[in-house]
């Protein structure tokens, strides 16, 4: 994901910038750009790849005395990660670094364009840059073209911008993207988070949406809509790892409350008003499919068990799912209109690698889906598609789960699509249903704290059982294993209609059922398999919208109106409870036993 960070002041701007993008690294970019402006020199540099090519690029170079100066690392939303593409974007004589989306940079751009304006990139953000150079060429002072660029603007942004009209100055606006400003007596800094500055600056303020302004000779001016405003500064701590953590006890409670947000960003230009947009995709990529097969482990196998039902229930294209490790040795059939899909957060999963190198041996066309761009399943994969997430921390996925998730869901309805399997309405209200995850995954305070006083309950017992039915099952294995992984209590995750095949044996006040009841698909079919279970004295965790009587804990989530939504809201009540009951036991969350956030090995 994108990150920003600027600076003015006496001091050697390319290594403050180049070690402030360092610290955003973990977030993950696939390209970073640095511009400097002192007195009349203006200095650019951009560079595909890690920060080391930036490094590499730069290292002739080094600013002196006071200056202006704006970088950018950058992950690929609108266009590919290229050099042009990569901030700072450049007009006539100013530069532009932005995360968050302009969502209505084609009307601009048009209009820019109708006016005489060469656009460069593909990005969105390079509207900005060029609005800002028309009002100050039409007579504006440069704030004033800087505060009418910020009006136009529609979408989630934090910019900065600087220009060789104004060398003393660095202009910002803030609109749904965090953007921060530290302070060292004269010397500013800005950030998209505080762990670039540091050890750096002393105080921070923290920008609110709809605030802008500009700062000069270390004078902060703020705005919002009703003029310039105070603002009060607090102390920046000096230690790294709580700052990356934004005040969060562990990555993985971090990564969880995220979710909401990454998932806009996975949808940002794929799912639009009528159809999915899939530009990793060339056109006819699926003309000779006909079926489809995934392989992955652990976390990203799940996501893919629930793929298997939308891509044959949306897509009406058949789709079965292995486990890497086994699908290595089974020997398996395979033919060539099957296309290979493989899922992995880390790309770098030795079993889903192999898996993959023997399907494109056997002459099968493969398509990855990951959150690591370059890394070695997406450089093996003939397409790939980044699920976006950032960089995951905790061992225990879960941003990446939900988006592997997300971006399946999107698949399976463009596969439709192309095949023409999938009814326009169809289409629609799933896209509309799509568009309501982000705010079934925002984690409420009071949602939490339940969860936190239920986890006291589930410190014993002799194992629990996740159970669902269709989708709901792999979200119960998921479920299982998120608890099992960080705090070592036994769990599985079973289809809910099998219980009475067997392990209902095991039912009675010490087993523990988290059973997820989601009213859109099956209620009274699980209902049934919960009663079940109950009547043995299992001791029953009911998730559902609808109160059930015979549970003992009763998790209460949302009326949604279609299942993938009901999907990811219980999805983020399992983690926390996981989250919770790992906490209690006193685990390490971030780092559990055993396990490593790469498995590279066999
Ligand atoms: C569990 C978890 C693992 C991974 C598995 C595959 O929380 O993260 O089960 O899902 O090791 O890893 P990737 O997705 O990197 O291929």
């Amino acid at each position: 994901m994108c990150g920003i960070v600027g600076y003015i002041g006496p001091k050697e701007k390319k290594e403050i910038l180049l070690d402030g993008l360092q610290e955003l690294e973990y977030r993950g970019y696939d390209s970073a750009g640095i511009a400097i402006i002192e007195g009349s020199n203006l200095h650019q540099f951009k560079a595909i790849g890690k920060l080391e090519n930036l490094r590499e690029k730069t290292k002739n170079y080094h600013s002196e005395g006071f200056g202006i100066s704006i970088g950018h690392t950058r992950w690929a939303t609108h266009g590919k990660p290229t050099e042009l593409n990569a901030h700072p974007h450049l007009g006539q004589y100013s530069y532009v670094v932005h995360n968050g989306i302009i969502e209505n940079y084609q009307a601009l751009k048009e209009e820019l364009q109708s006016e005489g304006v060469d656009f460069l990139s593909q990005t969105d953000t390079e509207t900005i840059v060029h609005l800002f150079e028309k009002y100050h060429n039409e007579g504006m002072e440069p704030f004033e073209a800087f505060k009418t660029t910020v009006s136009r603007l529609e979408g989630a942004y934090a910019t900065l911008l600087i220009s060789e009209v104004a060398p003393d100055t660095i202009f910002f606006a803030k609109n749904g993207s965090p953007m921060l400003i530290g302070f060292d007596g004269n010397e500013v800094y800005f950030a998209s988070s505080d762990t670039p500055i540091i050890g750096k600056a002393k105080e921070v303020y923290y920008l609110e949406d709809g605030e802008y302004g500009y700062v000069q000779a270390g004078e902060v001016h703020l705005f919002d809509k009703n003029g310039e405003k105070s603002f009060s500064k607090q102390t920046l701590s000096a230690d790294k790892i709580s700052a990356q953590k934004d005040g969060y006890r562990f990555f993985m409670e971090k990564e969880i409350y995220e979710q909401s947000y990454v998932m806009t960003e996975t949808m940002m230009g794929r799912v639009l008003d009528e159809h999915i947009k899939l530009d990793e995709l060339e056109e006819g990529f699926f003309d000779t499919i006909n079926a489809i097969k995934i392989c992955a482990c652990g976390t990203s196998y799940h996501s893919a068990l629930t793929a298997a039902y939308l891509f044959e229930r949306l897509a009406k294209i058949r789709c079965d799912v292995e486990i890497a490790s086994e699908f290595r040795y089974k020997e398996p059939l395979l033919t060539k209109d099957t296309l290979f899909i493989t899922i992995s957060q880390s790309g770098e999963t030795a079993d889903t690698l192999e898996a993959l190198k023997m399907a494109k041996r056997a002459g099968l066309k493969s398509l990855s889906i990951c959150n690591v761009d370059n890394s070695s399943i997406v450089r093996e994969s003939d397409a790939a598609i980044l699920t976006r997430a950032g960089i995951e921390k905790g061992v225990a996925s879960t941003k990446a789960f939900a988006t592997q998730t997300m971006v399946l869901w999107m698949l399976s309805l463009y596969v439709g699509q192309v095949k023409g399997t999938i009814t326009t309405e169809t289409l629609r209200s799933e896209i509309d249903a799509m568009r309501h995850t982000p705010k079934a995954l925002v984690v409420t305070d009071t949602l939490h704290a339940r969860l936190h006083r239920l986890s006291k309950r589930y410190l014993h017992g002799h194992g629990f059982f996740f159970i669902g039915r269709d989708i709901f099952f792999p979200l119960a294995l998921e479920g299982a294993l998120k608890l099992k992984e960080i705090s070592y209590l036994h769990a599985e995750g079973y289809p809910a209609g099998e219980m009475k095949h067997g392990p209902i044996a095991l039912a009675d006040s010490e087993l523990f059922t988290i059973a997820l009841m989601p009213k859109t698909l099956h209620y009274e079919k699980i209902k049934s398999n919960v009663e079940e279970l109950s009547a043995r004295d299992a001791t029953i965790c009911a998730i559902s919208p609808e109160p059930f009587e015979l549970a003992d804990d009763f998790i209460q989530t949302q009326h949604s109106s279609h299942p993938m939504v009901e999907f990811f809201e219980m999805m983020v009540v399992t983690q926390l409870l996981a989250l919770e009951i790992s906490v209690r036991l006193g685990n390490d969350v971030d780092m559990p036993r055993n396990l490593a956030k790469s498995v590279t090995v066999e």
